[in-house]
């Protein structure tokens, strides 16, 4: 007997199936390949200087870019937005984009700095972006994400996949309704951050939500939110059945998570001692004053010193005098002190 009925698809995740090898296989995006494990994106943390880093780790997982407004891409004549090093490459570039202005201009751009992915960004939650209707908001102006996604991919022309990040929604959750337009429109993966917009950045996460979209949509499903350790990946897994982890927060200071959370997967443990974290800490300094310049270098990368030697004994009075310098020079001499002592 025939039905119209669509099969309702049921996620079994057969425990004693999640084998070690499951956490080392790649995922399909597209018609390429990658690692299950990717670096989200975190604006003004995980730049250019932390992806080197955190590529002398992992050679072929996807990192992403922060967010740029197209205006801002299209715009800009400091092209520091579109420069990278090779090595960042497997690279996803996010946008962010309220209207349809400059998409045309800003895909041309990045696309000739041979990124591997587009993403758009639906999901940041910050007020001064979501006053204009961008980030989350577009959630909740499906007509207008249609329109962006369309205009996305026909700038785009298959060059290389687009992918979309999504809260649970914006007021509302209506995120299983936004993947599935999504994947009607031809997007290629989701990425979800499962809170809303007032729900920021600790309130709990929904899983349920996302084990919903795992089962209904066919595309990859991406969970971001509190992957800082296996213990979580693994509980996300189980909760959800996704097929891809995106790790935040966790690389503040520790490039080295996402091979630390594989490593684990694989029942070694992963550990670093404070005489390579120190070394990290420099590394990142240096790096951040090729690429932005030795001030600006120095300051982008003040932010991030402490998180660096937030482990190592005496942390807190070496935080405060590392935060009182006031030149590059004067940060390297410290850290190369701490350095000697070890
Ligand atoms: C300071 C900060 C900046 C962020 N910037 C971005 C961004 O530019 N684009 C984006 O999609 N998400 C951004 N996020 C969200 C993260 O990518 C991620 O979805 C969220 O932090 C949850 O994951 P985590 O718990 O692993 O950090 C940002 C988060 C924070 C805390």
């Amino acid at each position: 007997m025939h039905t119209n009925k669509a099969p309702t698809i049921t996620l079994k995740i057969p425990q004693a199936l999640v084998s070690k090898s499951f956490w080392l296989e790649n995922l399909t995006i597209g018609n390429r390949q990658y690692p299950r494990f990717m670096s989200a994106p975190i604006d003004g943390i995980t730049d250019s200087p932390l992806r080197q880093l955190i590529r002398e780790f992992c050679p072929k997982e996807l990192l992403f870019t922060e967010m740029r407004h197209v205006a801002c891409i299209a715009h800009k004549k400091d092209e520091k937005d579109v420069l990278f090093a090779p090595i960042e490459h497997p690279l996803c570039f996010q946008v962010s984009a309220n209207k349809l202005d400059f998409i045309e201009s800003a895909m041309e751009k990045i696309l000739s700095k041979n990124v591997e992915m587009l993403n758009l960004n639906a999901g940041c939650p910050a007020k001064n972006i979501v006053k204009s209707g961008t980030g989350s908001a577009l959630m909740a102006n499906l007509p207008q994400l249609e329109k962006i996604i369309k205009l996305l991919t026909k700038s785009i022309d298959s060059a290389v996949p687009l992918t979309l990040k999504i809260r649970a929604g914006f007021k509302e959750k209506n995120a299983l309704e936004v993947s599935q337009l999504a994947q009607d429109l031809g997007i290629q993966a989701i990425i979800i951050h499962p809170r809303t917009q007032p729900e920021g950045f600790t309130s709990p996460l929904d899983f349920d939500l996302v084990k919903k979209i795992k089962e209904t949509v066919k595309i990859p499903v991406i969970f971001s939110g509190n992957v800082n350790s296996f213990t979580r990946a693994k509980l996300t897994y189980e909760k959800t059945g996704v097929d891809g982890f995106m790790v935040g927060r966790a690389l503040y200071g520790a490039p080295w998570k996402i091979h630390e959370i594989k490593e684990e997967s694989q029942g070694r443990k992963f550990e670093i001692c404070t005489k390579k974290m120190l070394e990290y800490a420099l590394k990142h300094l240096e790096l951040a004053s090729q690429y932005y310049g030795q001030g600006h270098g120095f300051n982008v990368f003040k932010k991030q010193v402490p998180l660096y030697i937030r482990k190592i004994e005496g942390a807190s009075l070496m935080r405060q005098t590392l935060l009182r310098t006031q030149t590059e020079e004067e940060m390297k001499n410290l850290l190369k002190n701490e350095l000697l002592k070890i």
